[in-house]
């Protein structure tokens, strides 16, 4: 059996991860806008990758007999000034997202729910891959800097990236 303070918190996470596929998405939008077709990729495949994270809130709020609630889900921005400004803001949303899991496996804990506290390390691992991808991604758009080649190139790499 679940606490109602741990489902609660766990639909909140749910609808946390669905927000964060649609700021993706629509961060692909905005690439798409500028032609920079591999960061839009980028965007998308991470987009569906948070798509996955929600549902797997979803489907363990179901397999532990609580009740999943679908919140509504705010609109993300829908232009950024550059490609750093946006990956700085996908950088900053990461770390807040590593701030949520760690609030929940607090919760978890004194709850002394014990499943879900081992559930939960699977995303204290995935936001540490999350941020440092993000970072990585930053600083490479910093070294390319005006340089339009730079950017090309970088968006040709990212264009690489397939859905796990
Ligand atoms: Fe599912 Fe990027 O946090």
């Amino acid at each position: 059996m679940i606490s109602d303070k741990m489902l609660e918190a766990l639909n909140k996470q749910a609808n946390a991860e669905l927000y964060s596929g649609y700021m993706y998405l629509s961060m692909s939008a905005y690439f798409e806008s500028v032609n920079l077709r591999g960061f839009a990729s980028w965007m998308r495949v991470q987009a569906n990758e948070e798509l996955s994270h929600g549902l797997k809130f979803y489907d363990y709020i179901v397999e532990r007999g609580g009740r999943v609630k679908l919140l509504p889900i705010e609109q993300p921005p829908l232009e950024w000034s550059s490609p750093l400004e946006a990956f700085e803001e996908v950088y900053k949303h990461e770390v807040k997202v590593t701030g949520l899991i760690n609030n929940l496996v607090k919760i978890a804990v004194s709850e002394n729910d014990y499943a879900t506290q081992n559930m939960l390390q699977w995303f204290v691992a995935e936001q540490v891959e999350e941020e440092a991808s993000a970072d990585e991604i930053v600083q490479r758009i910093k070294l390319a800097g005006s340089d339009g080649k730079g950017l090309l190139l970088i968006d040709r790499e990212l264009a690489q990236r397939k859905s796990e």
